[in-house]
C-alpha cells in the first residue's frame, strides 16, 4: 500500500517549509488524499531529495542539528531528544508496522507466484485458450521485470520518514486540521503553543482542565501528575489533559482551538514585572510574568491594555509570541508621557501590572501560503516581532523578508535579534534601513518613506504575489496602501497595524 504523509511530515522530509507543500497541493502538483500525500508523488517532485550519508548515527545528528537551528527562535523548547521510554515505544510501534508490512508482502508474493503457476499450467493444459494464457504469462513477467528495474528511488525518503517518526511524533488536531510535531519531551500543549495557535488552556499545570482533549488515535504518555479529575464518562471517551501528556506515536485528537480573534475571550490578568531593560535611550523592553494558573491567550500581533502605578493606562502591542506561555513582552518608547516616565523611573521588578485584552486584528492570515514581507518603523517592531516568531513557528511562508526602518539611531534597538534570525534561517532575510540622519527620531516624511518602499521593489520583482504586514506611523498608512495597490496587490494581501 502506498505510504501517505501529512503535509508537515512531507515538508520535514524534503526540507522545505510546510507552506511550500501546501502550495504544490493547491497548484495540483501533489494530490491530497484527505489531507495526505503519496510518498511516490513527493519523490517525483523532489527527485534530488536524498539522505547522502547512510550511517544512522550521522542521520540522527543531522536531524538534531536542524532541530537545534529551529530551537534558536523557539527558546522555550526544553529538550529536543525524546527520553528512553518514549524512544522505545516509538521503535516498538515501527517494528509492529514492519511486521505487518512483511506479512502483506509475503501475501502478495504468494499470490503472484500462484498466479504464475496457474498461467503456466493453463497455457499447457487448456488447448483452446493456450495462446491467451501464454500471452498473459508473458505480459505478467515483462511487466514485473520492468517494474523491478524502474522502482522510484524512495528508499532514502522512506528512511528519513522512519527516522522522523522516531525522533518526533506528529499531532493532528481536529476539527481545525492543525498539525505539528512534538520533539523532545514537550507536552502536547507546549508543542502546540509553539506554533502560535490559540489552543484552549489556562494553567499549564493540570489544575483547570481547560486543555482537555479527546484522543482519537495513537498513544500518549503522562509526563506530570495533575489535580484535575475527569468524570467516568470523560475517561471512557479517552479525554486527557494536553498540558500533562506527550505523544508517544503520531496522534489524532479532538481539541478546542480559536479559529479567529473573535473566538478568544476577553481576559483580565494580574501579572508581575519580570524585568525592564533600557535597551537604548529611545526604547525600553518591559517583560511581565503571568501567574502559573492564569496565562494570557492571544494571537500574535494583538494588543492589550496595561494598568500600572496610580492607574496609569496604555494599550500596547504585545512583542512576544503566544508560544511564550509565561512571559509577555512590550517595547516602550522612552518619552515624556506619564506612562513612559513611570516605567523608566518608578516601576520595579515584581511590581503588579494589570493586563486586559486581547484586542486587534493585525494577525497572520493562516490560509495564505504567499511569501511575507514585514515592514516596521521603530517600535512598530513590537507587533511585527510577535508575527515573525509566529510565522517562523508555523513554517507557513516559503520566504520572509523583514524591513526595519529606523529613525532613532545607527542601528535599530533589537538589531542583533533580527541578525540572528537572518543568519540562522535559510528562508528569512532582514534589511535594516537607517534614516536617523534624515528624521532625527521623528516619523519619516513621505519622501523618505517612499524611498524606503522603493527598495522593496528592487528586492522583489514579483511584489504582487506576497503578503505585506506593516506597523508604521498612522499618517503614512494611506500613502503606503496606495503604493502597494499600485504594485498590483489586493486589499487582502496588505495588513496594517
Ligand atoms: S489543566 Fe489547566 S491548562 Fe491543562
Amino acid at each position: 500500500m502506498a505510504r501517505l504523509l501529512s503535509a508537515s511530515r512531507a515538508a520535514s522530509i524534503v526540507g522545505v517549509p510546510r507552506g511550500v507543500i501546501q502550495k504544490h497541493i493547491q497548484n495540483g502538483e501533489l494530490t491530497s488524499f484527505e489531507g495526505k500525500i503519496k510518498l511516490s508523488q513527493l519523490v517525483a517532485l523532489y527527485p534530488d531529495s536524498e539522505i547522502e550519508k547512510n550511517d544512522m548515527a550521522e542521520k540522527i545528528e543531522e536531524f538534531i542539528a536542524s532541530a537545534l537551528k529551529r530551537a534558536r527562535y523557539a527558546k522555550f523548547q526544553k529538550l529536543i531528544t525524546p527520553d528512553t521510554a518514549t524512544l522505545a515505544s516509538r521503535v516498538a510501534s515501527l517494528i509492529k508496522e514492519l511486521a505487518e508490512a512483511k506479512k502483506a508482502l509475503y501475501h502478495q508474493q504468494q499470490l503472484f507466484s500462484q498466479l504464475q503457476d496457474y498461467l503456466a499450467e493453463e497455457s499447457v493444459s487448456n488447448k483452446q485458450n493456450a495462446e491467451v494464457y501464454q500471452s498473459l504469462r508473458d505480459w505478467l513477467n515483462t511487466t514485473s521485470n520492468n517494474l523491478a528495474t524502474n522502482i522510484p528511488q524512495i528508499d532514502p525518503l522512506l528512511q528519513k520518514d522512519d527516522l522522523l517518526r522516531i525522533m518526533a511524533a506528529q499531532v493532528h488536531i481536529m476539527p481545525s486540521g492543525l498539525e505539528y510535531f512534538i520533539e523532545g519531551k514537550s507536552s502536547i500543549l507546549e508543542a502546540g503553543l509553539t506554533t502560535g495557535s490559540a489552543l484552549n488552556y489556562g494553567c499549564s499545570n493540570g489544575n483547570c482542565g481547560k486543555c482537555k482533549a479527546k484522543l482519537v488515535s495513537g498513544k500518549i504518555e503522562k509526563i506530570k501528575q495533575h489535580e484535575y479529575v475527569f468524570s467516568q464518562a470523560e475517561k471512557s471517551q479517552n479525554y486527557f489533559l494536553m498540558c500533562s501528556n506527550t505523544a508517544v506515536t503520531d496522534i489524532e485528537i479532538e481539541a478546542e482551538i480559536a479559529g479567529s480573534e473573535d473566538d478568544i475571550p476577553q481576559q483580565s490578568l494580574s501579572t508581575k514585572v519580570k524585568k525592564i531593560d533600557a535597551i537604548t535611550k529611545y526604547v525600553s523592553v518591559l517583560t511581565l510574568k503571568t501567574q502559573r494558573t492564569n496565562r494570557l491567550r492571544f494571537f500574535a500581533g494583538q494588543q492589550v491594555k496595561l494598568t500600572l502605578g496610580n492607574n496609569l493606562v496604555q494599550t500596547l502591542p504585545i512583542a512576544s509570541c503566544p508560544c511564550d506561555e509565561s512571559f509577555i513582552q512590550f517595547h516602550i518608547e522612552n518619552n515624556s508621557s506619564p506612562f513612559s516616565r513611570y516605567i523608566n523611573t518608578e516601576l520595579k521588578t515584581n511590581d503588579a501590572v494589570k493586563v486586559d485584552g486581547p484586542s486587534g486584528h493585525f494577525i497572520l492570515d493562516k490560509d495564505s501560503t504567499r511569501p511575507i514581507i514585514f515592514i516596521a518603523v521603530d517600535t512598530g517592531f513590537a507587533p511585527i516581532k510577535s508575527l515573525i516568531e509566529n510565522a517562523l513557528s508555523l513554517e507557513a511562508a516559503e520566504y520572509i523578508h523583514f524591513y526595519w526602518i529606523n529613525t532613532q539611531a545607527e542601528k535599530p534597538y533589537l538589531h542583533n535579534v533580527c541578525r540572528a534570525w537572518n543568519d540562522a534561517l535559510d528562508n528569512f532575510k532582514y534589511t535594516a534601513i537607517n534614516v536617523a540622519h534624515l528624521c532625527h527620531n521623528a516619523p519619516p516624511p513621505q519622501d523618505v518613506f517612499s524611498a524606503c518602499l522603493s527598495s522593496l521593489i528592487k528586492d522583489h520583482a514579483d511584489l504582487a504575489s506576497v503578503d505585506i504586514y506593516s506597523a508604521i506611523p498612522k499618517p503614512l498608512i494611506e500613502f503606503a496602501n496606495t503604493f502597494f495597490m499600485a504594485q498590483g496587490l489586493d486589499t487582502e494581501q496588505v495588513h496594517f497595524n
